[in-house]
């Protein structure tokens, strides 16, 4: 039988309780009838959680494979997220997700992240503002930021606001525990995106392929594991069906705490690849 992903409830500024499927499917770098393939799959495998971006070029062939999956539009959980461009007031961030809208070929988004909070344009506070508006006119049903370090949240925080999620890139070996702290601590979500390091080789480290020995699975499905045993929503990214299938397929085994400690130290402390007040789009 397929698994489908558990909910986490989202709450915030705006936003007062809204369910997100705490497994969705990354699209990155997929694009085109590739990218419709793999949403068109992964939605039939049980996945109910897309995770797209204007960036990314692809709206128009993940919005494809929702409507044409059969799924009532409301059992599917579509996250995109919008360029710096867009940053800035009410109407320019609307005017942003009604374009996605129209990329997509949906009435609404269920999340709409700021991108990178591109700190030289010193827009993102006003940003978030402009999309507590946006939740009013139901264009989307939630919101949030995504790459925000703790300084950046913290200026949000100051102009009275909480968004609902920080998605940040988070993997065994770059934990970012200053992040989800403060997350925690403000109220924020923590969402993992490259939650699997890439497939790099830290799948193979025995602090991933031991536990998977024991519990009959793969180094991926614990390295998933361990991020929902510690509250995260992941957002792990491939197009192969076994694969796909495996990296949902995380709710019937657990992690003991022994476990989850290995892991816990291979954290290097490193940063993520790209330094948001830096790099940005
Ligand atoms: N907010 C942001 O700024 C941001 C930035 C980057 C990414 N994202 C989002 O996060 C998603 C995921 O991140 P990501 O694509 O960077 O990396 P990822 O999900 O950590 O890793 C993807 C890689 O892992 C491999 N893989 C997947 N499942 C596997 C399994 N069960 N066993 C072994 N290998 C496996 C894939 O190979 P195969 O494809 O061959 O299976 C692919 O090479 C993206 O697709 C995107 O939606 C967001």
């Amino acid at each position: 039988m397929n698994s489908i992903a558990p909910h986490a409830t989202l709450t915030g500024s705006g936003v007062d309780g809204v369910d997100i499927p705490i497994v969705g499917i990354g699209t990155w770098p997929l694009t085109g009838s590739e990218c419709t393939a793999s949403v068109t799959q992964a939605l039939a495998l049980g996945y109910r959680h897309v995770d797209t971006a204007e960036n990314y070029g692809n709206e128009d062939a993940v919005g494809l494979a929702v409507r044409e999956s059969g799924l009532a539009r409301e059992d599917v959980f579509v996250t995109t997220k919008f360029n710096k461009d867009s940053h800035g007031d009410a109407a320019t961030v609307r005017q942003s997700a009604e374009r996605a809208l129209k990329r997509m070929g949906l009435d609404y988004l269920d999340l709409f992240l700021v991108h990178w909070p591109n700190p030289a344009q010193d827009l993102y506070v006003q940003t978030c503002e402009s999309l507590v508006g946006l939740v009013e006119t139901g264009l989307v049903r939630a919101w949030g930021v995504s790459n925000f370090k703790p300084v950046h949240l913290q200026r949000v925080l100051d102009a009275g606001m909480v968004p609902p999620v920080n998605q940040v890139q988070v993997d065994p070996e770059h934990a970012q525990h200053d992040v989800e702290q403060f997350n925690a601590a403000s109220g924020v979500a923590t969402a993992a995106y490259s939650p699997l390091a890439r497939g790099s080789e830290v799948l193979n480290r025995a602090e991933l392929v031991d536990p998977a020995a024991r519990v009959g699975r793969t180094p991926a499905q614990v390295a998933l594991r361990w991020h929902l045993q510690q509250g995260r929503i992941v957002v792990p990214r491939s197009a192969n069906e076994e694969r796909q299938r495996q990296n949902l397929d995380l709710f019937d085994f657990a992690l003991t705490e022994e476990e989850m400690a290995r892991i816990d130290a291979l954290d290097t402390g490193e940063g993520p690849r790209l330094d948001s007040d830096e790099f940005g789009h």
